[in-house]
């Protein structure tokens, strides 16, 4: 595909720019000489239509949730109603600027103390903050409060440790170090599951919690859930749940019930705002009791019909993030709980977990399925042994020719040639028949022309990359066509 600069020819315009009115014409002439421009930038030189034609192109290279099924597993690329995307880029809260007096933004604040009254009933906890920017931001955070407890309780030098299960997200052991903890990984049991008696072999009074994604990357509910909770606690630690994979349970359990401390939930993706290529997000963090002196500044309390500013809250651990988080994010995925509603939120739950089981059986006699237990919303097949010499990294590449987002691939880590499948509950049941059975044909092909496998892809305007290679040697370039 041609650049933009491949384009055009000297001369040619996609718009006609009015003349310089008197005030910008003396603004201009005020820019002494030696800082102007001795030549134009060299910028690119087309028509309208060449312009129309070329980003339209680009654009449909793309592929997104809004041109067809992307089942990345541990994303939940569901679809995002267009009505919060009005409501994001509303004025009245896209112009709004962060440092308006209190009074000034009462509409804005109330929307934001509403979202945290919303998202405490979804997790049964008492606290919350939504200054977290992501997922990962979350967990900091959490790990932030949990070493705040302890540095209250004495314990700040002596519970050093967080136990993560083999099964966890890959952020969750990246935040506790990230926060000065050391990492304790806890194998699996042979049901994908903690293995409770490991557990009781790790904790000790070097312990200072567990950090459960709940349903694990595995896609499986912890049953033992209860067990494990109690045994933390009773060893002096407190327990972390990675919310990331609520849509699994949204509006049906509440992780407050299981012994959750603090839970982080990704609002960018279960409360749906467009998300995977780096986009904004919110991760906002709900706490346990013991927990509420800690919680970031400034908290949003509300007093009658008015709300206010809280900041002093001497045990703080201070702000996490610029003003009150990513407000747009959190605009929307209000829009969403208010939408759907109680009932509308456990229906969600109900279809994602529904059409995760539905592919798992379409696809579990064709490919290997480590762990066969009820999944939530994901399950993680292998590749392993479906064709000679045939890997995961080549049915993702397949799928492209089908038409179809690969799944994510080599992870969960416990899991050899990993395919983690997540349809969401906003797929129809003709693209996850559609998808089932592009699957079905190429282990079908991988048993008999595999070939076709290794080369794949064969429809795509680039072939195979070189997928490391872009890392290995950057090749980047900012050609701003400054030449002043
Ligand atoms: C289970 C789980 N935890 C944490 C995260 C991290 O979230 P974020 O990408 O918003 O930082 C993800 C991301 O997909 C996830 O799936």
């Amino acid at each position: 595909m041609s650049t933009i600069y491949d384009r055009g020819a000297p001369g040619r315009r996609a718009v006609a720019l009015p003349p310089l009115t008197k005030t910008e014409q003396e603004i201009l002439g005020a820019i002494p000489a030696g800082l102007r421009r001795r030549e134009g930038p060299r910028l690119p030189e087309v028509s309208q239509p060449d312009l129309v034609r070329h980003y339209t192109a680009l654009s449909r290279k793309n592929y997104g949730v809004d041109t067809g099924f992307y089942p990345l597993g541990s994303c939940t690329m569901k679809h995002n109603p267009k009505l919060h995307e009005d409501l994001a880029r509303h004025p009245g809260f896209a112009d709004l600027h962060p440092l308006l007096p209190v009074e000034e933004c009462q509409g804005a604040l109330a929307l934001l103390w509403e979202m945290g009254e919303c998202l405490k009933g979804i997790a049964g906890m008492p606290g919350i903050t939504l200054q977290p920017a992501a997922g990962a931001h979350g967990e900091l955070t959490g790990m932030l409060l949990l070493k705040r407890w302890l540095e209250d309780r004495g314990e700040l030098g002596v519970r050093t440790k967080i136990l993560l299960p083999d099964s966890a997200h890959g952020t969750n052991p990246a935040s506790a170090a990230m926060a000065g903890f050391s990492v304790v990984s806890l194998p699996s049991d042979q049901r994908g599951m903690v293995d409770v008696e490991a557990l009781k072999r790790a904790l000790g009074p070097d312990v200072a919690g567990i950090m459960l994604t709940v349903p694990n990357t595995l896609g499986i509910f912890e049953e033992d859930i209860l067990t494990v909770t109690e045994l933390v606690h009773d060893a002096g630690g407190l327990c972390y749940f990675d919310g990331a994979n609520l849509n699994a349970y949204l509006g049906r359990a509440r992780p407050g019930d299981m012994g959750a401390d603090v839970f982080h939930i990704n609002l960018h993706k279960t409360f749906s705002t467009p998300h995977g290529g780096g986009g904004p997000g919110a991760g906002p963090v709900t706490v346990s009791a013991s927990l509420l002196p800690y919680l970031p500044v400034p908290d949003i309390v509300r007093e009658g019909a008015r709300f206010k500013l809280v900041w002093d809250r001497p045990k703080s651990i201070g702000r996490v993030h610029p003003y009150y988080g990513n407000v747009l994010v959190i605009v929307r995925a209000l829009a969403y709980i208010l939408t759907l509603g109680d009932e509308g939120l456990r229906e969600a739950s109900a279809g994602a977990v529904l059409a995760a089981n539905y592919l798992k059986a379409k696809l579990k006699g064709a490919y290997r399925l480590p762990y066969d237990r009820l999944a939530k919303h994901e399950f993680v097949l292998s590749g392993e042994g479906v064709g000679e010499g045939v890997r995961t990294f080549d049915i993702a590449k397949r799928l492209m020719d089908y038409g179809f987002h690969p799944p994510t691939i080599y992870f969960p880590l416990i899991v050899r040639e990993a395919l983690m499948i997540e349809p969401t509950e906003t797929e129809p049941k003709e693209v996850l028949d559609a998808f089932a059975e592009a699957m079905l044909r190429i282990a079908a092909e991988a048993r008999e022309h595999p070939e076709l496998l290794r080369e794949a892809p064969h429809a795509t305007p680039v072939r195979r990359l070189d997928e490391a290679r872009a890392v290995r040697e950057p090749r980047l370039r900012l050609d701003l066509g400054c030449v002043g």
